[in-house]
């Protein structure tokens, strides 16, 4: 891969597994030092070592998005680390528990808290810096799951559907700042955020989940480029938004998944 992203820092939420892992690593391969903050950093630990192998500079802070001042702190030692990050991206997200479920309070303000908030958080925490250097890429993880409804998953597509409007805001809030805002939104991934829904779906359909994905494989049959989507993918995706060569796009949000949305939408 051409080293795009040579002498930049990126800092990632949740960097230390599944698509965040991806991201981080794709961002590597381009060029950039990577901040995995993360909440559990023995995660963190051998997506850190791939990164040094790349001979890129890598580090794993501690942070709970849902937690201003985890938030606050995270950052502060983040920049004294690499006082020059420019691409931030924010990835961490969170499932709601009970899923198929509209009723559970503690699962509309974990999604809302993590899949919205969070965002909101390291934005705001960020936001000085990014004022002050004039330059930066936002890139902000949601979902296909926020384009639309899905009873089985309310709470998070309100989150991630929010996340996408204030995806646009910051947008327009960042641009004097030099500051591009974007979303990915991710189609289907199998991390083990995937892994708990085919749990889930295995157990309504009376099926032996073997955690080998039968669901989530015939769930790729729909999608019209016939593959589901890798961590690879969404890595791909954001070292173009975190790159010169989209210097001229912000408050977009990118759907990356096979053509699904678009086919769903045409069957009877
Ligand atoms: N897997 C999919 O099919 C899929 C599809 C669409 C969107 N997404 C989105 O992609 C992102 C990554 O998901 P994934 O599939 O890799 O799931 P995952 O469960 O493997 O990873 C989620 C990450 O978020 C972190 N996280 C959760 N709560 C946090 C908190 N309070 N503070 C800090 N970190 C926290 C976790 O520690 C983990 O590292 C999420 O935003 C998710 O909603 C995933």
């Amino acid at each position: 891969m051409e080293r795009i992203l040579n002498k930049k820092t990126a800092f990632i939420t949740g960097g230390g597994q599944g698509i965040g892992r991806g991201i981080a690593l794709k961002l590597a391969e381009a060029g950039a030092n990577i901040v995995i903050a993360q909440r559990n950093q023995e995660t963190a630990k051998s997506v850190i070592d791939e990164i040094q192998l790349m001979g890129r500079e890598a580090t794993a802070i501690y942070i709970d998005v849902t937690d201003k001042e985890s938030v606050e702190k995270c950052i502060a030692k983040s920049l004294k680390a690499f006082p020059e990050i420019q691409i931030i991206i924010n990835n961490a997200g969170s499932l709601q528990k009970n899923i198929g479920d509209f009723t559970s309070e503690s699962d509309f303000d974990l999604c809302y808290n993590v899949n919205l908030k969070g965002i909101w958080n390291v934005a705001v925490q960020f936001s000085e810096h990014l004022a002050k250097h004039r330059q930066g890429k936002i890139i902000n993880i949601s979902s296909t799951g926020g384009r639309g409804p899905d009873p089985l998953f309310p709470a998070y597509c309100a989150s991630k559907s929010a996340a996408i409007n204030l995806t646009q805001s910051l947008a327009i809030k960042f641009a004097s700042h030099n500051v591009n805002v974007n979303a990915i939104c991710p189609g289907i991934i199998w991390t083990p955020m995937w892994e708990k829904i085919e749990q889930f779906l295995c157990d309504e359909n009376r099926l032996t989940s073997n955690n080998n994905g039968a669901i989530f494989n015939s769930y790729t049959k729909q999608i019209p480029l016939g593959r589901p989507q890798t961590s690879e993918d969404i890595g791909n995706a954001a070292v173009f938004l975190a790159s010169k060569y989209s210097c001229n796009i912000t408050g977009q949000s990118i759907d990356i998944d096979g053509g699904e949305l678009l086919a769903s939408s045409t069957r009877p």
